[in-house]
C-alpha cells in the first residue's frame, strides 16, 4: 500500500483525477467504482473539468456504485443515486445505463446484492475503485465488526456512522441501514485509490496504515491489496 501525503484537498483531487484520467486513457470501456461522501467531491468537480476540456470521455464507462442507504426514496436529496448524478454524472457524456447504483428500497435486498454482484464479475470487475474513509476506519458502508464482509449486503450502520453521517438529515431522519459492497467485492478491484482529507480522519489513517490488519478498522485490509494508494492532506496523516 502506497501513501501520499498532500498539502490539501485540492491537490489531492489532481493526483485522483491523474489516476483517473490514466484509467480512461488506457481503457476507454473502463469499469470504475465510485464513492459518495464530501472527500471525492474536489476529484469529481476536477474530472469534469478535464471532460470539459475534451481530455477524457466517460462515453464507454461503467459505473459501480459502492453503496446507498436503505428506505430512501432514490430521489431523495441525500440518496447516494442523487449524490452521483448531481456531481458527477449530469455532468459529463455517461450512458444512464451504465451507471449503477444499488436499490436501497428493494423488495429483496439479498437478491438485489447478489444481482450487483454478478452484473459486476459479468462486466469483468472493477477497473480502478475510488474509496473515502469513515472517522471508524468503515469503507463503504462496511463498519467496525469481527470478521471482513464477503459481497455486497445490508447493514446496520454504527452511531459512529449515523453521528457523522446526520448532519446532511433534517432531524433524526438518516436511515439506520444501507446496502453496501462487501469488503471482498472491494478487494477484488484492479487498483484502489482512497482519499482522507482531516484531522478527523488521523486515527482511522493511522490505523489503516500502521494498525494490524483487522475487521476492528475494515480500511486496513488495504494493506494486502497489491495495487492501493492512500491520498492524504496534512491534517489525516498527522498521527502516522
Ligand atoms: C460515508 C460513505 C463512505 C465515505 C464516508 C466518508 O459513510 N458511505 O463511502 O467514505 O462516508 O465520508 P466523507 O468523505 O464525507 O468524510
Amino acid at each position: 500500500m502506497e501513501v501520499k501525503v498532500f498539502n490539501n484537498a485540492q491537490e489531492i483531487a489532481v493526483a485522483c483525477a491523474d489516476i483517473f484520467t490514466q484509467q480512461l486513457t488506457e481503457k476507454k470501456n473502463s469499469v470504475l467504482g465510485l464513492a459518495t461522501g464530501a472527500s471525492p467531491v474536489p476529484t469529481y468537480k476536477e474530472l469534469i473539468a478535464r471532460y470539459n476540456d475534451g481530455k477524457i470521455s466517460f462515453k464507454d464507462v461503467k459505473t459501480y456504485n459502492l453503496d446507498e442507504y436503505c428506505n430512501l426514496p432514490r430521489d431523495d436529496k441525500n440518496s447516494y443515486y442523487t449524490f452521483m448524478h448531481e456531481n458527477l454524472f449530469n455532468s459529463v457524456d455517461i450512458k444512464e445505463e451504465n451507471v449503477h447504483v444499488l436499490d436501497g428500497n428493494a423488495a429483496e435486498p439479498e437478491k438485489e446484492a447478489a444481482d450487483f454482484d454478478a452484473m459486476i464479475d459479468a462486466d469483468g470487475g472493477i477497473d480502478l475503485q475510488l474509496l473515502g474513509i469513515g472517522t471508524n476506519g468503515h469503507i463503504g458502508f462496511n463498519e467496525p465488526s469481527d470478521a471482513f464482509s464477503d459481497g455486497t449486503f445490508k447493514v446496520k450502520l454504527t452511531d459512529s456512522t449515523i453521528k457523522s453521517n446526520s448532519i446532511y438529515f433534517d432531524d433524526d431522519s438518516m436511515p439506520r441501514y444501507a446496502l453496501t459492497m462487501g469488503i471482498n467485492s472491494i478487494m477484488k478491484a484492479k487498483k484502489i485509490v482512497l482519499i482522507a482529507t482531516g484531522a478527523s480522519k488521523a486515527q482511522a489513517i493511522k490505523a489503516t496504515v500502521n494498525g494490524e490488519v483487522t475487521p476492528l478498522c475494515p480500511a486496513s485490509i488495504l494493506q494486502n491489496h497489491e495495487d492501493a494508494v492512500l491520498l492524504i492532506d496534512k491534517d489525516a496523516a498527522s498521527l502516522l
